[in-house]
């Protein structure tokens, strides 16, 4: 059973049927779903969400689907209370969503397991992206789930996990010549032409919905309340708006209490068309060319950048920026704190959220929420300039005495010693 009535358009509120559509045909917004609250909140309760599977469709009622899921068991994942992290930032309360546990490693599965059920559901013959990569392997990833075809739109600049993490699924992987917009463009041609669901454009409606999910988990995973912060990386913006959104409806469904948290976008300074817009005071998104480390952020030209523009301020947030050798030092920081190996995205979060502390825009005492959306192994170009190399050696005792240039023997005595 669904609860959604049907799309409607974001500016103009004009009504549509629930179809694979995505831009309103009068003022060219783009469309979202609408759900029936009344109903669903006659149907949920804390205690039901709890009891439900232990992945994001424990909320599917606050998703546009229906009957039977694409299921490749995405989302519940974990919520980590931080301490060595937040004592090395100066946070008492810093907790961390680990989405680099995904079957696909990122938050990706989220969005594309609504898009492949809806695609399935419209009857499409085949799942399709474009792709900063991550989406790349998710898409490809629930097409094999499913038994589908799938085409999958990626720059050819991308890093050798995020083609390789694709590639294996077995969909048609096209790199073209050109960044992600230029992708996006393509594929927003291509969709015009072929019966396919590409999930991030005529099935986006419904995609970006997975993206609550994360507002909704860490929410109950925090004992059914909002954080104080949520510090979020941000490409097209829809994964942020989202969270604000799913918060929200939580709390409009007497789930949680007011929700006061303050939602923080982070970006490369290589890419920072919204943060970029927010420190300049402006509505306007100037669109750029990225040239940043952080490949899965890398939209110059972010469709729900507007939007987030608004989130931040509606939420009281802010926005911050960090370039590339101190995203590196955030994905050290993070693996060397935490036992966190995530992606350069992760490390946009946590320079970020270095700042944000820095500047007093985050403050000791607040509960703050870091959304780590993707897995580090997709992106070993970045760091493999900056970390320890292994030591070599012969596979003889002498050999590693030598390479460390000290000797174990008298620990091993006095070992041997205690046993005794
Ligand atoms: C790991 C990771 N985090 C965050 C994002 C940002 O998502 P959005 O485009 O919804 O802003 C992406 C987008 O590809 C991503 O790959
Ligand atoms: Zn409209």
């Amino acid at each position: 059973m669904s609860f959604t009535t049907g799309l409607r358009c974001r500016e103009c509120g004009r009504a549509y049927p629930i179809e694979p559509i995505y831009v309103c045909e009068v003022c060219f917004g783009s469309l979202e779903v609408v759900y029936d609250y009344v109903a669903i909140k006659r149907h949920i309760s804390r205690e039901k969400i709890a009891a439900g599977p232990n992945s994001m469709w424990r909320y599917k009622e606050l998703l546009p689907v229906g009957g039977d899921v694409v299921d490749i068991n995405a989302g519940f994942t974990p919520l980590v209370k931080a301490e060595n992290l937040g004592r090395a930032l100066g946070l008492k309360q810093l907790y961390l969503k680990n989405d680099c546990v995904n079957p696909s490693y990122s938050f990706k599965d989220r969005v594309v397991a609504v898009a492949a059920t809806k695609a399935r559901e419209f009857k499409f013959e085949a799942i399709a992206c474009a792709s900063t990569g991550n989406l790349a392997c998710s898409v490809a990833a629930h097409a094999a789930r499913a038994g589908m075809k799938s085409y999958v739109f990626i720059p050819s600049d991308l890093e050798q996990g995020k083609i390789l993490g694709a590639a294996i699924y077995g969909p048609t992987l096209i790199a073209v010549e050109g960044n992600y917009d230029q992708v996006n463009r393509l594929c927003s041609e291509l969709a015009e032409k072929y019966p396919w669901a590409f999930v991030n454009i005529n099935i986006r409606p419904f995609y970006a919905e997975g993206s609550k999910t994360l507002a909704y988990e860490v929410a109950e995973q925090l004992g059914w309340r909002a954080p104080d912060n949520a510090v979020v990386p941000v490409a097209s913006g829809s994964l942020f708006n989202k969270i604000w959104k799913g918060l929200n409806e939580f709390h409009d469904l007497g789930l949680i209490g007011p929700v006061k948290t303050r939602m923080f976008v982070t970006q490369a300074t290589g890419c920072s068309p919204v943060a970029t817009a927010y420190e300049s005071g402006s509505n306007i998104i100037r669109p750029v060319k990225p040239q940043t480390i952080a490949k899965s952020l890398a939209i110059g030209n972010p469709a729900d950048g507007y939007y987030a523009l608004k989130t931040i301020r509606e939420s009281g947030g802010g926005a911050a920026m960090s370039t590339d050798p101190e995203i590196v030092d955030g994905m050290k920081l993070l693996a060397e704190t935490e036992g966190i190996f995530a992606e350069t995205a992760g490390g946009v979060v946590i320079a970020g959220l270095k700042r944000l502390v820095t500047s007093g825009a985050i403050k000791e005492d607040e509960l703050t929420v870091a959304y780590i959306t993707g897995n580090g192994l997709k992106t070993l170009e970045a760091i493999q300039n900056s970390v320890v190399k292994p030591i070599l050696i012969k596979p003889d005792i002498n050999s590693f005495e030598a390479a460390l240039g000290f000797k174990i023997a008298a620990t091993v005595e006095r070992n041997k010693s205690q046993v005794e």
